[in-house]
C-alpha cells in the first residue's frame, strides 16, 4: 500500500507549508503561550531547547505583518519560543529544530542566530550521542499522523534521553479519534460532513497504518517512561478558532483524500468521494465546522 505519510509531506510541498503557518498560529492563538506554564526555566547556564517535526520553522511573512499584531505572527513553534526568550532576555539560549525531511526549511540567513534546523528522524533509535542529556526542554507538536502503529514509545524514550536531569518534555497533540463536524446550530445539518471525516479517519488509518488509541493515553505513557506528569489535558478549540482549524483540517483531510482516491485505498463509504466532499462542502458554506480536541501533556524527568 502506497506510504501516505511520505506522499503526503512531501507532495502536499509548498500547500503544506501555508497550512503549517495555519496550524501554528491556532495553536498559539488558543492557548496564549508556547511553554506551558507548569515549565520553569532555569535562570543561569546555557538553555538548550530542541523541537521534533519543527517543520517550515518559517520565520514572517510581510503580507501578515502589516494586518496583524506582533504577537499574532504565524510562527513556527521554535521561532516563536526564540523571540519570547529573547524578549524575556533569558540567558543564552540555543534553540535546535528537528524534522525528517529538510523541504520546508527556510535558508539558515532567514533565522534568527540563536535557531538552528536540523535532519532527524524523531525515532531514531539508537539516538546519536551528542543529543544524549544536552536539553533544558524536547517539545514535540501535532505528530498524530507520524505516529505509526499507535506506538509512540520510541520517540518518549528518545526525547526522555535527550533531557537533562530536571528537563522538560511537552507534547501537543490534535486527537484524531475526536474529529468531529458541528453545526452552528441544531438546524443546519452536518450529517454529510460527519460522514466524510468517518470516511477519511477510516482510509487515513488504514493507508497510513495509524492508531490514534495512545493520544489519550499520553500521561500514562509519559510515566512509564520516567516522567513526573505536571500537566496533561485536553480542550476544544476556542469558538473563534473553529473556522481556521476547519480550513487546516480540511486542507489535510482534502489532499489525503486524493491521494487514497489515486491509489484505490478509499474506504468507508459507498458513495463516490466527489459528491460527499462537494456536499459537504455545501454544509461548511452554511457555518459547519470540522474540529478535534486539542491535548496537552508535560513531564519532567527526575533529577
Ligand atoms: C503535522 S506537521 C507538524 C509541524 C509542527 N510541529 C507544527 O506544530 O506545526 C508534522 C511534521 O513532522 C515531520 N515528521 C514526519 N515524520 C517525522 C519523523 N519520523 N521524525 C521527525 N519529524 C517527522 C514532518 O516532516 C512535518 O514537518
Amino acid at each position: 500500500m502506497t506510504d501516505l505519510r511520505t506522499n503526503y509531506i512531501i507532495s502536499h510541498g509548498y500547500a503544506e507549508s501555508g497550512r503549517l503557518h495555519l496550524q501554528q498560529w491556532l495553536w498559539k492563538m488558543q492557548m496564549g503561550w508556547d511553554l506551558h506554564p507548569s515549565i520553569k526555566l532555569p535562570e543561569d547556564g546555557e538553555l538548550r531547547i530542541a523541537d521534533h517535526g519543527c517543520g517550515n520553522g518559517c520565520d514572517w511573512q510581510p503580507h501578515i505583518c502589516f494586518t496583524l499584531a506582533n504577537s499574532e505572527f504565524p510562527r513556527a513553534w521554535i521561532i516563536s519560543m526564540a523571540g519570547e526568550l529573547e524578549d524575556a532576555q533569558l540567558q543564552r539560549a540555543v534553540l535546535t529544530g528537528f524534522d525528517i525531511s529538510a523541504v520546508h526549511f527556510p535558508a539558515p540567513e532567514n533565522l534568527p542566530g540563536n535557531v538552528n534546523l536540523k535532519v532527524l528522524d524523531a525515532f531514531v533509535d539508537p539516538l546519536p550521542e551528542e543529543l544524549v542529556g544536552k536539553f533544558d526542554v524536547v517539545h514535540v507538536r501535532v505528530f498524530t499522523a507520524v505516529v505509526k502503529n499507535g506506538n509512540p514509545a520510541q520517540l518518549i524514550a528518545n526525547a526522555v534521553k535527550m533531557l537533562k536531569p530536571g528537563g522538560y518534555f511537552q507534547w501537543d497533540e490534535m486527537d484524531s479519534e475526536s474529529l468531529k463536524a458541528i453545526p452552528p446550530q441544531p438546524s443546519v445539518s452536518a450529517a454529510e460532513t460527519q460522514e466524510m471525516l468517518d470516511t477519511s479517519l477510516v482510509s487515513a488509518r488504514s493507508a497510513m497504518s495509524l492508531d490514534y488509541s495512545w493520544i489519550p493515553r499520553l500521561g500514562s505513557l509519559f510515566e512509564q517512561h520516567g516522567l513526573d506528569v505536571l500537566a496533561d489535558f485536553r480542550m476544544d478549540v476556542k469558538k473563534e478558532f473553529r473556522k481556521p482549524m476547519t480550513d487546516s483540517l480540511l486542507m489535510v483531510l482534502g489532499h489525503i483524500a486524493k491521494i487514497a482516491v489515486r491509489d484505490g485505498c478509499m474506504v468507508g463509504t459507498d458513495k463516490n468521494w466527489e459528491e460527499l466532499w462537494n456536499n459537504s462542502g455545501a454544509e461548511i458554506e452554511n457555518g459547519v465546522s470540522v474540529t478535534t480536541d486539542m491535548l496537552v501533556c508535560v513531564g519532567r524527568k527526575r533529577s
